[in-house]
């Protein structure tokens, strides 16, 4: 139930953040990667031209580079409730999963097992799978054949004593629902194991509190909410204190920056990530009356918004889309924000996925298709040619009430 209280978002004000060129047209690909902020863009324009020096303690240009990349990584820490040492900035997800895969791998042995879910996205699938070659024994929790879900109650028959991890997303990049991140990994630690989960879907659309729900890694990309192309990493210190270095020899184990990046820091990038926050700041001081001082607080508020905003528009996407007999919607057949995020994914009776974003694009409706790397997901939903898979109108907090009335009647004379 939506809380009565929130404010609506004042979609000029929003709009106003964000360079003019992105309102010429209706963009739906925005779980593709969302657009970016001008307080983002800033940050690294400011960056590179005030601080054009390698970070560092030893001359003044340097330190503050350096306290310009130390602020945002604190700041992104803040934000979903971590301490500032969990918190590893890194190129991508996919590239955090893959070396916490092998960071982790040497403390398990032949026969311990993984279980992975089969609606990840392969970022958080591949990289475990791969560890078969080490002696580990990969289980799939496999979803409903018809809607995609993930049932909790299968990890029952699946979780044994040799469980080491379980892999899953927190929102499947297809079919937009909510899991119910709590209650699963409650059900993993209780049998002694780990969770990764891909946050990469959630994170643009609901506030993260990562020490409440008592995850051990959590992953997201920043691009994906309104950042740059980078990746976060949270895991408990602990946890990543034990995992082994996979960078250069003569870092230390509590040197987590460096020991699990051995990509090194892209010091622009990290250093606009404090405009994602200065963002969700302008926000909150034009929406909110009680601003909330604490940071993940303020975010959680914006993220009220955002949440209710977003339902809205959800609600009328599915209620069209229900009314389309020729559609095969894939995900939950409600707009509810505690139970979906606003990206809708389908396929249509007789008619190939990759025939739709073009017709949209001709009237300014930006749609995508494909299987969006979901492809083992696609598959085990019954969606044979995987690589035509499925038409995905994914939406953020900037999308309008107008773009949404546009995407509708484009799609009605298409469908
Ligand atoms: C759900 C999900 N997980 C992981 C990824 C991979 O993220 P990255 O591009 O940062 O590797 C994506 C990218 O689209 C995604 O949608």
């Amino acid at each position: 139930m939506m809380n009565s209280k929130v404010a609506a978002l004042d979609m000029a004000f929003v709009r106003a953040q964000y360079p003019e060129t992105c309102w010429e047209w209706s963009f739906f690909d925005n779980a593709g990667g969302s657009y970016v902020p001008n307080p983002v863009i800033d940050r690294i324009t400011t960056y590179m031209r005030e601080t054009q020096v390698q970070p560092g303690p030893h001359f003044p240009v340097a330190a503050q580079a350096q306290a310009h990349m130390d602020d945002s990584h604190a700041r992104m820490a803040a934000m979903i409730g971590a301490d500032k040492g969990e918190v590893l900035i890194t190129p991508s997800t996919s590239y955090s999963v893959y070396i916490l895969a092998n960071a982790l791998r040497p403390a398990w042995s032949d026969g311990d097992e993984i279980i992975v879910a089969v609606q990840n996205h392969e970022a958080n699938s591949g990289p475990w799978r791969r560890l078969q070659e080490f002696g580990l024994k990969i289980l799939d929790w496999p979803v409903h054949p018809e809607t995609g879900s993930l049932d909790p109650r299968l990890l029952d028959s699946l979780l044994t004593e040799r469980t080491r991890l379980v892999a899953f997303p927190h929102v499947s990049n297809i079919l937009g629902e909510i899991n119910d991140v709590t209650e699963i990994t409650r059900k993993v630690h209780d049998a002694g194991a780990l969770v990764c989960v891909d946050a990469v879907a959630f994170a643009p659309h609901r506030a993260i509190d990562v020490k409440a729900w008592d995850l051990d890694f959590y992953l997201f990309s920043f691009y994906k909410i309104f950042g740059p192309h980078m990746g976060c990493l949270y895991g408990k210190k602990d946890l990543l204190i034990d995992a082994e270095n996979q960078g250069h020899y003569f870092f230390d184990d509590d040197d987590i920056a460096h020991k699990l990046n051995p990509a090194g820091p892209q010091h622009e990038m990290i250093a606009s990530l404090a405009g994602i926050t200065d963002y969700l700041d302008v926000l909150a001081e034009h929406h909110l009356s009680n601003l909330p001082y604490d940071p993940r607080a303020r975010a959680a508020a914006v993220f009220d918004m955002i949440a209710q905003h977003e339902a809205t528009l959800a609600h009328k996407i599915v209620e069209f889309l229900n009314t389309k007999r020729n559609v095969r919607l894939i995900g939950p057949t409600t707009g509810a924000a505690d139970q979906r995020v606003a990206t809708f994914s389908f396929t249509v009776d007789k008619q190939k996925s990759a025939e739709i974003p073009p017709l949209a694009a001709a009237e300014w409706v930006g749609l995508s298709n494909g299987h969006f790397y979901a492809k083992r997901f696609l598959e085990a939903v019954g969606i044979s040619d995987a690589d035509d898979g499925v038409v995905r109108a994914s939406l953020a907090h900037y999308t309008s009430e107008d773009d949404v009335e546009k995407l509708i009647s484009v799609l009605d004379r298409v469908l």
